[in-house]
């Protein structure tokens, strides 16, 4: 296959360069600057330079690909956010989309794949829910929801197959949230909130770059939620990632004192349940996670940050 990538160069996309190379594929990548240009190369893609913004030079750049890939973001990494800094990655999420399926369509693309979040259809109660459960409007995330939206009725207007690939919780060696996370456990400034008892469904971002190789393979319609097997309570991730580092166990701090300090948005995050699960994913793929629970995932972040020199060895 031919695949086009938007979002190359950013932590998913660098794992999908990776995936669909080692499957035997082409791959193109949008790149925004030279930098990015020889990243890509290194990787073993080509560069298309261009922009989620600039219509004509995303259709140049995706000319001759059958798989086009959305896994362009700008989720603000900081800890307390304001609604202004989500505008970028709202605008990426519904200009961006509609620009890129549109030039989906112009280069005669079979299939287009689109990276939403499982939050998408949290329900408020933290019960689990699958795919049919209805969508929720939160202002972060009603941007993904119109993205769904957009490219599943430009797909069923043009006949392009689209694939909403729904992710859980990303971690990685490489994602700048699992490197806070890191940072902050062992310098004891992590702490669990509350009870820590919320859960949630994680996947590893090769196991989610995985999952977009297997759709694709398949050439699927469909929308899929891409998490691993087994949720985890906040506290148990907390104080086995801890130990994993040689950290002490996090300190447990009450959800008042927590808002003063890190502010509302970041308490609900830490306190609030998102479980769902993989089985329509593995029914229909047969995609199967490297890492299907976080003990196996966190013993490869902690190995790869120890090889990186990020710990001490
Ligand atoms: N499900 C989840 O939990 C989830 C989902 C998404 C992200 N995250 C977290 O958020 C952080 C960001 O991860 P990420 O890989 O999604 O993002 P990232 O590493 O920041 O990469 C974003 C990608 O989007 C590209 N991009 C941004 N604006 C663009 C535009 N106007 N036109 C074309 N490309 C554009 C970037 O290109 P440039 O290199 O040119 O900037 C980059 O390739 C990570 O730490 C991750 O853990 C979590």
């Amino acid at each position: 296959m031919r695949v086009f990538i938007a979002g190359a160069t950013g932590v998913l996309g660098r794992a999908l360069v990776r995936r669909f190379r080692a499957a035997g594929h082409e791959v193109f990548g949008l790149a925004r600057s030279e930098k990015n240009e020889q990243l890509l190369r290194e990787l073993g893609a080509e560069p298309r330079p261009g922009d989620l913004f600039d219509p004509e030079a995303l259709a140049r750049a995706a000319s001759g690909c059958s798989v086009v890939i959305h896994a362009a973001t700008a989720i603000p990494t900081a800890v307390k956010t304001r609604p202004a800094d989500w505008a970028l990655n709202d605008r990426i999420r519904r200009e961006g989309t509609s620009a890129l399926i549109a030039a989906a369509g112009q280069v005669g693309a079979r299939i287009f794949l689109f990276q939403s979040i499982v939050w998408v259809a949290r329900p408020a109660d933290g019960l689990p829910f699958d795919e049919e459960a209805p969508q929720t409007r939160e202002p972060l995330t009603e941007s993904a929801v119109d993205g769904e939206r957009i490219v599943q009725s430009a797909g069923a207007q043009t006949g392009i197959a689209v694939g909403v690939l729904r992710c859980g919780l990303f971690y990685s060696p490489e994602a700048a949230s699992t490197r806070h996370f890191g940072r902050e456990l062992l310098r004891r400034r992590l702490p669990v909130v509350g009870r820590g008892d919320a859960r949630w469904s994680m996947i590893h971002v090769d196991d989610a770059a995985g999952a977009f190789l297997a759709v694709a393979t398949a050439g699927l319609n469909g929308l899929w939620h891409v998490v691993d097997d087994e949720p985890v309570s906040v506290g148990e991730l907390l104080t086995s990632f801890a130990a994993r580092l040689g950290a002490p166990p996090p300190r447990r701090v009450p959800k008042w004192l927590a808002r003063l300090v890190a502010g509302e948005a970041a308490v609900r995050f830490m306190t609030s349940s998102i479980v769902t699960s993989n089985r329509r994913l593995r029914q229909a793929t047969g995609w199967t996670p490297r890492y299907p629970t976080y003990h196996e995932g966190l013993e490869q972040v902690v190995a790869a940050w120890r090889t990186e020199g990020f710990l001490p060895n």
